[in-house]
């Protein structure tokens, strides 16, 4: 059964399953679904694309509430504009991926997309499952439900991999090597870093196929609805 306005925050690094566990679920539970990555991910692309400089804080903070975001929760088929037009293609290219990290440690850019996402959690009548690095720590501290995916490095990098194409493919180790500095990056900024919970429930993915991962957090949300 549907639970009625369950929080769900979802936690970890990249390559865990975050987004298709997050999305499967909150399609199984009839839930909304809210991806805060694309969301830093748009605000860098809109830095990008007007010319801010993403290594001057300075700077990247002065624009930092500029752009227009606005995030579709549809689960089976989320969106995401900036100032109206649709980003959802641009912002997984390299060159974004490769500045999202500088963006998103800037103090006001977190602050401006905690808001939003905070708002969004409470809005409408429906609960959401809402995926990121800071959900159960910062954004939704009072969530019903928090997970923290982790996997291998490894792992990871062999997930991550299979999801580029043309020519956003590098080889595997190249991969690997980007994605252990982003989320050491993401780990290591002050604000509101990539961190687990103490009340989030781990679940290493590294053995799962998707579908038991998703198995096991709807399990885990109807086990504290029942509770
Ligand atoms: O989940 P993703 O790879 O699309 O996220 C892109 C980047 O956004 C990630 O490297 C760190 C940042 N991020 C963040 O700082 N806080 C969040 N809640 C979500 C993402």
């Amino acid at each position: 059964t549907a639970p009625a306005a369950v929080i769900v925050g979802i936690d970890g690094p990249s390559g865990t399953g975050k987004s298709s566990t997050s999305k499967a679920v909150a399609a199984k539970l009839g839930l909304r679904y809210l991806d805060t990555g694309a969301q830093y991910r748009a605000i860098t692309w809109w830095m990008l694309n007007n010319g801010i400089d993403v290594r001057d804080a300075a700077a990247v903070a002065d624009a930092a509430g500029k752009p227009s975001l606005v995030s579709g929760t549809d689960p089976a088929a989320p969106t995401i504009t900036v100032d109206g037009q649709d980003a959802a293609g641009p912002i997984r290219t390299q060159e974004v991926t490769a500045a999202v990290s500088a963006v998103s440690a800037v103090p006001e850019v977190r602050a401006r997309l905690t808001e939003l996402q905070r708002g969004i959690a409470a809005d409408g009548p429906r609960g959401i499952v809402v995926e990121g690095r800071d959900i159960g720590t910062t954004v939704l501290p009072d969530a019903d439900v928090k997970i923290f995916l982790t996997a291998s490095a490894e792992a990871r990098a062999a997930r991550r991999s299979g999801e580029l194409s043309g020519k956003d493919r590098a080889d595997l180790a190249a991969t690997q090597a980007a994605l252990v500095k982003r989320d050491a990056a993401d780990s290591g900024r002050k604000t509101s870093p990539l961190a687990k919970a103490d009340d989030a429930v781990e679940v290493d993915t590294t053995e799962l196929t998707l579908n038991q991962v998703i198995e096991c957090v709807v399990t885990l949300i109807e086990e504290k609805r029942t509770a």
